[in-house]
């Protein structure tokens, strides 16, 4: 079993949109028993909450469910179950680094390592209008078809 968990700040936009494309793409390939999804924030503001309805609603254009998501803040108990931890942005990868325990055996590191898109980053949405969000779709597919295709010649 794979397991794999996205972070950004407050697990209502970036994170929750990539949980939603990836779960969709595992369950698309029949790999729901080989690799586990989940995401999580490193700030605490938004947890219990369902995502941002802006996220929702641009990821069910594209047919993709993140209603029944819920936001929580990511734990150093986090590092012991995953085994694949990716952050949306250099500022979520360096407080997860913070908190990393010395020794964790799994991967850390930027979700936008495995899309063959230019940028490094998903940028934050929320503060910005529509179109923040149809790119962070768009960055989240080409990273999860990527990360996907990696996941894949491990199982
Ligand atoms: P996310 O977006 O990290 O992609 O979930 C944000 C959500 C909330 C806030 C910032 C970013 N906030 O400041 O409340």
């Amino acid at each position: 079993m794979v397991k794999v968990l996205f972070v950004c700040l407050g697990n209502i936009c970036r994170s929750p949109t990539a949980h939603g494309v990836f779960q969709k793409m595992v369950e698309q390939q029949g790999l729901e028993d080989h690799i586990v999804v989940d995401s999580a924030g490193t700030a605490a503001y938004h947890v219990g909450n369902p995502p941002d309805r802006r996220s929702t609603e641009a990821a069910k254009q594209r047919e993709y469910d993140l209603s029944v998501l819920r936001a929580r803040q990511a734990i150093i108990a986090d590092f012991s179950e995953f085994d694949y931890i990716l952050a949306m942005d250099f500022e979520n990868l360096s407080n997860l680094k913070a908190i990393q325990p010395a020794g964790y055996q799994g991967h850390l590191g930027l979700f936008l390592d495995f899309s063959e898109m230019q940028e490094d980053e998903v940028p934050d949405p929320y503060y910005g209008g529509a179109a923040g969000f149809e790119h962070v779709l768009d960055l989240v597919e080409s990273a999860s078809f990527g990360l996907l295709q990696h996941i894949k010649k491990g199982l």
